[in-house]
């Protein structure tokens, strides 16, 4: 009740405005609660409206611990420490509203320290240790509120110069020591007006002299645990008589001492006492059932708490308005006792344990709340057997009970329901029957937890206006989902939280295009793509967390509804690979609309490790992707090159080839031919018409291999080259030329023999100097001038006479093979 609450103090923390205070609103409002400080420090602006200087140490209290603050409204100097306040201490901000002064051991007050304070509305004096009100506070003329509870005070009584205060409206006395009453202590009381408030709770009360309240007119008075015992409850209460109140509180607060109950006419006294509205806190179980109502009976309003009240006893109210039955071990519902009041509009009997019921509320023409919600009622039918003539309901409140069963026809004759609530009620047969029909004017339907299985795509039929639709915790059989929903267009809110539900079609929701807020938390939903095409544009709210959603894809995350602002993805297992970059840099942008980002993880197999999904390494995915790349290109180029390498070296490859195939078969080869001849084309005339001449025409007759006369057509010259020249015949003539050793091809050739002749170890090479050559130049030719210098050679000249000798000795190295 205190005007100050502390948190709220304690909740906005932003800027330290100088030395050690807590700005709360710039210039306005400042907050130096529990800093140790003796005085004002001097960054409080002169404007500040609003100081809260609670818990700090303010030992004399006077004119100089404040500054001028002319604009401060409110100050609260709860347990400072304070001892004395000293004549004019607030003179310095003396345009203040409110007061307060809680919990300070205040020894002296001097007689002049409320003054200038012209302006006070609120003053709040608890637990100072008053021990009297003789507070000067004449001049405190607009003085709404005195509150002076947890004192020592002993007499309610007022000073004289009150009852001039027009706007006085509250009087807390709780927990003082006042145990008598008199009628010369309520004469200011009966003055002051009739809008006021007094609290008498906790207080030790014995006596009240019988008529002290006799027209005494207040707006409420509590009277709760105002008593030391039952019997001084039960004469003082008669002793009230007279007094004209609107609202009563008494009984006692829980945990009190116990009365002894001897009587059932305890309240008596009540009939006597001018009341509209009575809450009795009977926070007992008295031995014996009381009766509670009969005095009630002129009352609007009527609340009974935490009693026992077993069957209500019957009682004609002739205004009664609104009854609530809380937590009473009320064991039979008063269906009987309730039925054909026509004043009742709002009843609330909840919190009683094992309500049994066969009861039937009849004839109740303005009855519009009914809220029967935990008392665990099985209710056999309903539930217009339940209610009937009762036309005006509009709230029907059954949840957290043990089990209702729907009859055909269930919400006959309660067209007018607004709101209707069984969660955590077993409703039986709701899942198959359309009952829900004729509730045209139905926003809000709870149903979560109630053991539905819903098995009829109708059993939403009708219900043209709902806005509210809650059925957490419940099953659907089949497909069943697809269509329930399809005649919801004013649906905003769904909840469909703990089904079971593993997929959901995208034509479910097709008709709710005014859906705010979707929740469907812990169901096993692995994919949202239905999202895309169910046309929820209004929605802000979509709660898919725990689900078994491994990834959502990029085109389903750039078609989100736009004005989503929460979506909760939170406890769903997230599947945080490379390949799901995208997915992943989207929920590390979009923390503001995510619900508790920081519950994304990533699924894991092992248990130990939780890491969240905004902490997974992105950066090394990238650099995992350009390495790819890099290694893809360099295998490219080196698949280029070596190819431009084959081709440039495709005759050595095929020469390759063809040795390894040689060696593969080492048995002996048939050569076709007895030589080879390698000859550059500029020479050609000389081959024919000597070389070929003289040698396959002499005897014995030799064959020659010539490209341009027995290399085959169609074959490329290379494997020509190999097969027919080099490895077709037994020796290789190499005739030397100029023109040999800048023919690239005739290089080519003799380097193929020679690596041939290598191989099998046979200076099988014949080399003809067709003309001489410079040394120099033979060095051109890979292995050459090794060859001419090592082995003999034939050197050709016109003159006949060596020329014979040459024939003989070029047709003797042919044939003289030693293989
Ligand atoms: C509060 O301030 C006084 C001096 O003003 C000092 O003696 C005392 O130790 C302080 N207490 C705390 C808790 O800082
Ligand atoms: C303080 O109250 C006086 C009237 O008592 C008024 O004249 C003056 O303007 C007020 N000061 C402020 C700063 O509101
Ligand atoms: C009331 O206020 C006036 C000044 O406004 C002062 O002179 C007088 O002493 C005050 N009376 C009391 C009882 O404080
Ligand atoms: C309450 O008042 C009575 C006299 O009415 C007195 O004897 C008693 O000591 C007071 N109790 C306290 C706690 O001051
Ligand atoms: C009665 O007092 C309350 C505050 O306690 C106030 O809001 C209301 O306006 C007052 N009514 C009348 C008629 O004075
Ligand atoms: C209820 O009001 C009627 C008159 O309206 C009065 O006669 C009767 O005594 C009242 N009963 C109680 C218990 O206040
Ligand atoms: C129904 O009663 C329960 C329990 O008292 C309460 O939690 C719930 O909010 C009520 N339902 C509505 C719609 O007011
Ligand atoms: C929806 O409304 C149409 C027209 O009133 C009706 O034909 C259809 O059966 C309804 N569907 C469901 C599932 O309620
Ligand atoms: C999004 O919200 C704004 C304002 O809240 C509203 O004007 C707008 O119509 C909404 N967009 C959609 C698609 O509902």
């Amino acid at each position: 009740m205190s005007f100050f609450t502390i948190s709220a103090f304690m909740i906005c923390f932003s800027i330290v405005a100088g030395e050690s205070c807590t700005e709360i609103t710039e210039n306005l409002h400042y907050s130096c609660m529990g800093r140790n400080l003796s005085s004002i420090p001097p960054s409080i602006p002169s404007s500040v409206q609003t100081l809260d200087f609670s818990f700090n140490v303010i030992k004399h209290l006077q004119k100089t611990v404040f500054p001028v603050l002319s604009f401060l409204r409110v100050l609260d100097l709860s347990r400072c420490h304070i001892k004395h306040i000293k004549n004019d201490a607030f003179y310095n901000v003396k345009n203040l509203t409110t007061l307060i002064l809680t919990g300070n051991p205040v020894t002296y007050f001097g007689p002049g320290c409320l003054n200038f304070l012209h302006n006070l509305q609120r003053l709040v004096l608890v637990d100072v240790g008053l021990v009297s009100l003789p507070l000067q506070m004449n001049n405190l003329t607009r003085l709404r509120e005195l509150r002076v509870g947890t004192n020592n005070l002993q007499s309610v009584s007022l000073p004289p110069f009150m009852s001039s205060f027009k706007d006085f409206s509250l009087l807390d006395l709780h927990a003082n020591n006042i145990s008598t009453i008199k009628t010369d202590h309520t004469v200011v009381l009966r003055k002051i007006g009739r809008n006021m408030t007094l609290i008498l709770s906790r207080n030790p009360l014995l006596y009240i002299e019988p008529g002290a309240f006799k027209d005494v007119y207040l707006r409420q008075l509590d009277i709760r645990s105002a008593f030391v015992s039952f019997a001084a409850q039960k004469v003082g209460l008669k002793a009230l008589y007279g007094l004209n109140v609107k609202k009563i509180l008494f009984g006692k607060f829980r945990g009190d001492f116990k009365f002894e109950y001897s009587d059932a006419n305890i309240l008596d006294g009540l009939c006597s006492i001018f009341f509209q509205e009575v809450y009795y806190y009977i926070s007992d179980r008295p031995d014996e059932l009381i009766s509670i109502f009969p005095c009630m009976i002129n009352a609007t309003i009527v609340v009974v708490k935490n009693g026992v009240i077993g069957d209500m006893e019957y009682v004609f109210f002739h205004e009664l308005k609104e009854l609530y039955l809380i937590s009473n071990h009320i064991a039979i519902l008063p269906g009987k006792q309730l039925s054909h009041l026509h004043t009742l509009e709002k009843l609330v009997i909840t919190y009683n344990s094992e309500l049994f019921s066969a009861a039937t509320f009849i004839d109740m023409p303005k009855l519009q709340y009914v809220d029967l919600s935990s008392n665990r009622i099985t209710l056999k039918r309903c539930c217009s057997t339940l209610l009937s003539g009762t036309p005006q309901i509009r709230y029907l409140n059954l949840s957290l009970n043990a089990e209702i069963d729907l009859d055909v026809g269930a919400f006959d004759g309660l067209d007018s329901l607004e709101i209707l609530d069984f969660h955590h009620t077993k409703v039986v047969d709701m899942g198959c029957l359309s009952v829900l029909s004729n509730l045209k004017y139905l926003r809000y339907l709870d149903v979560s937890y109630s053991s539905i299985t819903y098995t009829n795509i109708y059993c939403f039929y009708g219900l043209s206006s709902l806005n509210v639709l809650k059925m957490a915790g419940n099953n659907f059989q089949g497909d069943v989902v697809r269509h329930l929903f399809n005649n919801l267009t004013v649906l905003e809110h769904l909840d469909l939280s703990y089904c079971h539900v593993v997929e959901v079609h995208s034509s479910s929701f097709k008709n709710l295009q005014r859906l705010r807020h979707l929740n469907l938390r812990g169901n096993n939903l692995m994919a949202i793509d239905f999202l895309t095409h169910s046309n929820l544009k209004q929605l802000t709210s979509f709660y898919v967390d725990k689900n078994s959603i491994t990834s959502i894809p990029l085109d389903v995350l750039q078609k989100l509804p736009t004005n989503l602002s929460e979506f909760d993805l939170s406890s769903n297992p997230i599947d945080c690979s490379c390949s799901q970059t995208d997915f992943i840099l989207w929920i590390i942008k979009n923390q503001n609309i995510l619900k508790q980002p920081e519950n994304i993880f990533c699924q894991s197999f092992s248990l130990s490790s939780d890491l969240r999904a905004a902490d997974f390494d992105i950066v090394s995915c990238v650099h995992k992707k350009r390495l790819i790349i890099v290694l893809s290109v360099c295998f490219v180029i080196l698949v280029v090159v070596l190819s431009v390498l084959a081709y440039r070296f495709q005759f050595y490859l095929q020469y390759c080839c063809i040795l390894l195939r040689g060696y593969r078969s080492p048995g002996q080869q048939e050569c076709s031919y007895d030589a080879f001849v390698i000859f550059s084309s500029y020479d050609e005339a000389w081959v024919m018409n000597e070389l070929m001449e003289n040698l396959e025409n002499g005897v014995p007759p030799i064959n020659l291999c010539l490209h341009m006369r027995d290399f085959q057509a169609g074959k490329s010259i290379a494997s020509n080259i190999i097969d027919e020249g080099i490895m077709g015949s037994r020796k290789v003539i190499v005739v030397v030329s100029q023109h040999f050793i800048d023919s690239a091809w005739c290089r080519f050739e003799f380097e193929l023999a020679q690596s041939r002749f290598m191989m099998e170890r046979n200076a099988n090479i014949i080399i003809i100097i067709l003309e001489d050559v410079e040394e120099r130049k033979t060095k051109k030719v890979f292995g050459l001038h090794k060859h001419l210098k090592k082995n003999t050679y034939l050197k050709w000249s016109r003159d006949p006479l060596s020329n014979m000798r040459f024939w003989i000795r070029l047709r003797r190295a042919i044939i003289s093979t030693k293989q």
